[in-house]
């Protein structure tokens, strides 16, 4: 399958856009603190249905509730990772994003999370003030914390999310919700390749994906399920730098997420596209 033609660029591809637009989140939440800002793909409910789909795999014990780790890649405001906590997901979860204000403000929403679950559980357990034990047994199990980096998918390298207390053996679950979309309108180009930022993307995601069986869950409103296909299905793409260690891979596509279509001028199509790839080594 040959790659699909590139976007035109626009300011959506560029860091400077995503400061601004994190920097007044901040200032928005900082007068009402139940605005947690832009929740991208909301109109066609996206993160409840990839919540679903990711509860699926659970089922058919693909995943673990408990143990499954979560890096989400251009986080935002980690809306998705708290969905995901909400829904009683427990493992380890990080959300990465090139944007400071992206990663302050997603710390933000973090901590006032923490703070209403203080004041929940100083509240229950003033509702038994004669049993503290029983109060203790009620109040439920602290959620663990979701923790946020500033970190650049592109130039940073990734050992920074894997090496040391990271996450060593890479990530069970790595999720893209429109951060692929905003790479595909970058301006920059390679200066010695004339290579467009999204022709590096695949290969910098791939090492962070735990081998043999970790996820890549990618959602996109500017590629059709068919184009995301081209962009991530398979082993190496023509042109594609691999790390040495990082060799012999490759993305099996292993499920979709089912939006409502549409019909117009006798073609099908979709608003959005979730496709979910598996890693798998070649041996
Ligand atoms: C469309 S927003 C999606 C935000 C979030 N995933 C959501 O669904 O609400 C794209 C995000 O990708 C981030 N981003 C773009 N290029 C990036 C890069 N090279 N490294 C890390 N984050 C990047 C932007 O800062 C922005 O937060």
């Amino acid at each position: 399958m040959s790659k699909p033609t590139h976007l035109e660029p626009s300011e959506l591809g560029t860091k400077e856009y995503w400061d601004n637009l994190y920097a007044a989140e901040i200032s928005n939440h900082a007068h009402n603190p139940a605005d947690t800002g832009t929740v991208w793909f909301d109109d066609s409910d996206a993160e409840a249905k990839l919540i679903d789909f990711l509860a699926e795999q659970q089922e058919q014990q693909l995943l673990s509730e408990e143990t499954t780790s979560f890096l989400d890649l251009g986080t935002g405001n980690g809306s998705l990772l708290f969905g995901l906590r909400d829904a009683g997901w427990r493992g380890r979860m990080l959300g990465v994003d090139y944007s400071r204000q992206s990663v302050e403000f997603a710390r933000r929403i973090a901590e006032s999370r923490s703070r209403s679950q203080d004041h929940n559980s100083n509240s229950n357990s003033n509702s038994y003030p004669d049993a503290d034990a029983d109060a203790t047994e009620s109040q439920p199990a602290r959620e663990p914390p979701v923790e946020f980096l500033e970190h650049d998918i592109l130039r940073t390298p990734a050992s920074a999310l894997l090496a040391g207390a990271r996450q060593p053996h890479g990530w069970d679950v790595v999720l893209d919700k429109g951060t692929f979309d905003a790479i595909s309108l970058s301006p920059e180009t390679d200066p010695a390749t004339g290579r467009r930022a999204s022709e590096s993307y695949r290969a910098r995601v791939a090492p962070l994906v735990r081998d043999n069986g970790g996820l890549f869950l990618v959602t996109s409103c500017n590629w059709t399920e068919e184009e995301l296909r081209s962009w991530f299905e398979g082993a190496r793409k023509d042109g594609e730098e691999e790390e040495e260690e990082a060799k012999g891979w490759r993305f099996d596509l292993v499920g979709r997420v089912e939006y409502p279509s549409f019909s117009f001028g006798g073609v099908k199509g979709q608003t959005i596209s979730s496709l979910c790839f598996r890693k798998v080594r070649d041996t």
